[in-house]
């Protein structure tokens, strides 16, 4: 197999599926009883003709046996591609469907059908990956077939030519004559061959998004789910599978990642054979799909990576999985721009002119664009009242926002407004007129949330007149960005514009919904950039990374607890996903006051902006300003394309530490973190990675440091370390030759090869 080459090679002979692309290998055949078993996935090995030895049998007492007369063949013992229950598996199955006659079995077969396709077909309605051209990847369709029941079930495989990830996606059509209603589909089952893994979850809250934890797997079930219809804050849809030893920078790790912004389900069964099932789907819990006869349901997509390099080589590979093939539109390749938010500047208390000044300070600062948040419409005051009525509060905003966006553009920066599509108040014209928009349970009590309710996206006409308000608006004035916010999750779950034997559809069907606004608003307005958020990172996942190629990392915009954010989130997300800003001290939401560098040094590794009202600086904090926005312009583009390190974890420790090195690899970038001091500590020297062992670098530093202005090769670099020391002393009045005294200080070193 040539490197560069997303091949799907097919044995007609053993029915044998080997998907490489020089860097992974994912072996799968069609054994004599038609089931789909896995063979093999890891790092890429030479094909051949038949890898079956790999299935082993043997009589195992107590097991279940397909074959009349045969003690060796049960689907207990069997690695299956798209595992069902009822005929001898155990374990938790990727499909189940009830049908006339309250039978959930089904028995799905492969008799040949298959398809290669150059590329990758899109998923209707649903954000996946996609190639640009042809030779970028190349997808395998394989048709099983349920024949008491007519059901067909393709498995949908896509490898890309330059990652070591394969996209999976699973497509049902009833093909018989009797409805029927799928309770579980998963997006992707893989069955490994041992147990020898840790699994890393990112977990956490509002504030406090995404934060790594990793245990040993155990027998059984150990699962991370979200029952909030959206990815939501506790745990991100994605694991890590890695083995014990493996660490950053070597070992081997499979991760998994679900592009869907709804109810998920992501396990790994370690079952009484020491087999690890992995899957990844929509949650099975309340879900079930009425499928007609002829009708098709389409799952999710998933993506699978391996990497033999470590939890680095994992994080590149999902990286430019999303910068090449998740992220599209002009903003795809486009540099986005460094924002002004006013929402911490101001929070609900504004006007015209108030905005206006908060924008010309920060054109004068070399700031881009300037984004007025919530409060601007309807008759909102404060939070309990005009969600849903989006068109500007004539006592804010009494000339319109054409007006206010007119002024913004005169100062030479774009304009960008805040949104929350899916919300509304009952104190709101939209509610007044359509009460029953609003999702709640027919004879129940409606829960809110912050004052708020959800929409029914679930229904196509509430979609409809949200995106007639919003495209009125977009249209009226010149507004180059939105803020999709969304503040409260599901409850009293119900589509009202259905029928009872559809409620099981209603949490992916709103889901549709908050795909289809995003893609029709991105179809009429196609240089818009969207941020997603849901109250900070309440709904960062790869789905909405299709719609929205940046995402409000947290609500917490502390420089420390950013540190840990941004750490964990960058596992899966590169750093042109995560929206991050400076904002004002004592913080928002730790009280906190770290120095107005490192509230930079953290926010320059993601999408830079600032949120606070920058007429409250003083001069020399404002030259500070300035000089941070001209340095970000500058390095952005290696920041938000190069391939991103992580060096010291902020968790635990007192210093953290990360590097982005550019793509040619003669620049790269470190930030260099100190939590708390160490008193009369130790030198320190931080290793780094990524470089070229053979180049020399010059090192620049955006504070003080004793090698500022020496060369040093990448292979002294990497192996001896860059000395970083602080070498604080302890004693108030010493003027520590570094500059580096206070608990929260940072640095930011600037290594150009020469
Ligand atoms: C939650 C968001 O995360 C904040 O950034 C801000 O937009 C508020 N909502 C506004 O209500």
């Amino acid at each position: 197999m040539t490197d560069n080459t997303a091949a799907i090679i097919v044995h007609e002979h053993t029915r044998q599926f080997h998907l490489t692309n020089g860097r992974i290998s994912y072996v799968f055949h069609a054994d004599g009883q038609g089931k789909l078993i896995n063979l093999y996935f890891g790092a890429a090995v030479p094909d051949r003709e038949d890898f079956s030895y790999l299935t082993e049998v043997t009589h195992s007492p107590t097991t279940t046996c397909r074959i009349p007369g045969n003690l060796t063949y049960t689907l207990e013992r069997m690695r299956q591609e798209f595992p069902e229950y009822g005929g001898g598996d155990y374990r938790r199955p990727a499909l189940e469907v009830r049908q006339g006659n309250g039978s959930t079995l089904t028995d799905l077969t492969y008799a040949g059908g298959y398809r290669i396709i150059a590329g990758k077909p899109r998923l209707a309605g649903l954000p996946a990956t996609y190639v640009e051209h042809d030779d970028e990847a190349t997808t395998l369709e394989i048709e099983l077939i349920d024949r008491p029941t007519g059901l067909t079930v393709i498995l949908q495989y896509t490898i890309f030519r330059d990652q070591p990830v394969i996209a999976r996606s699973v497509r049902i059509t009833n093909g018989g004559g009797e409805p029927v209603s799928l309770e579980r589909v998963m997006s992707l089952n893989l069955d490994l061959p041992d147990r020898n893994y840790t699994m890393t979850e990112f977990a956490g809250a509002w504030a406090r998004e995404r934060h790594p934890h990793t245990q040993p797997l155990h027998y059984g079930v150990q699962q991370i789910e979200s029952l909030r219809n959206a990815s939501g804050h506790f745990l991100n849809p994605c694991a890590v599978f890695a083995r014990p030893a493996t660490t950053e920078s070597q070992g081997e790790a499979i991760g998994v990642a679900f592009e869907y912004s709804g109810n998920f389900d992501l396990h790994a069964e370690v079952d009484t054979f020491d087999v690890t099932r992995v899957q990844v789907g929509i949650n099975d819990f309340g879900f079930s799909w009425r499928l007609a006869p002829g009708e098709t349901f389409q799952s999710p997509e998933a993506l699978l990576a391996f990497s033999a390099e470590g939890l680095t080589g994992l994080s590149h590979a999902f990286h430019r999985t999303v910068l090449e093939h998740i992220v599209r539109g002009p903003w795809k390749r486009r540099e986005r721009p460094v924002l002004i938010n006013n929402w911490e500047a101001t929070y609900f208390d504004f006007n015209e002119d108030r905005l206006v000044d908060i924008a010309r300070t920060a054109r004068n600062a070399g700031i881009e664009l300037f984004v007025l948040d919530d409060g601007w419409f309807g008759a909102r005051n404060d939070d309990t009242a005009g969600l849903g009525d989006w068109r500007p509060n004539p006592r804010r905003l009494p000339n319109g926002l054409a007006s206010l966006a007119r002024r913004v553009n005169d100062l030479g920066m774009r304009f960008g407004l805040w949104f929350e599509p899916e919300a509304v108040n009952a104190d709101s014209d939209l509610y007044r007129a359509h009460p029953d928009w609003a999702i709640r349970t027919p004879h129940r009590k409606p829960s809110h949330g912050r004052n708020e309710y959800l929409l029914n996206f679930a229904d196509a006409a509430v979609v409809d007149n949200i995106f007639e308000q919003m495209s009125a608006l977009l249209g009226s004035a010149n507004i180059s960005y939105i803020k999709w916010d969304m503040n409260r999750f599901v409850s009293e779950g119900y589509d009202l514009s259905r029928d009872a034997e559809h409620q099981g559809e209603a949490y992916h069907r709103y889901i549709l919904g908050v795909y289809d606004l995003l893609e029709r608003l991105l179809t009429a307005f196609p240089e818009l950039i969207i941020e997603g958020c849901a109250s900070g990172g309440g709904r960062f996942d790869m789905g909405m990374l299709f719609y929205t190629p940046q995402i409000w990392c947290s609500d917490d915009s502390d420089a420390i607890e950013r540190l840990k954010i941004q750490y964990g989130t960058s596992m899966f997300y590169p750093l042109s996903t995560m929206g991050a800003h400076v904002s004002i001290t004592p913080n928002h939401q730790t009280m906190r006051s770290a120095p107005l560098a490192t509230r930079a040094n953290v926010a320059a590794f993601g999408t830079f902006g600032y949120e606070l009202d920058l007429g409250r600086l003083s001069d020399a904090e404002l030259d500070e300003v300035h000089r941070q926005v001209a340095w970000f312009k500058r390095y952005r583009e290696i920041l938000h394309t190069g391939d991103f390190h992580r060096l010291i974890a902020p968790y635990g420790n007192e210093k953290a530490a990360w590097m982005v090195v550019s793509r040619d690899r003669h620049t790269a970038i470190v930030g260099d973190y100190r939590l708390l001091i160490t008193p009369n500590g130790a030198f320190t020297r931080l290793a780094l990675r990524g470089l070229d062992a053979g180049l020399t670098y010059k090192v620049d530093c955006t504070g003080a440091s004793s090698i500022a202005g020496r060369s040093f090769t990448g292979a002294e670099l990497m192996r001896i370390g860059l000395v970083d020391s602080d070498a604080s002393c302890g004693q108030m009045d010493d003027v520590n030759p570094l500059g580096v005294t206070t608990d929260f200080s940072s640095r930011l070193f600037v290594l150009t090869a020469d």
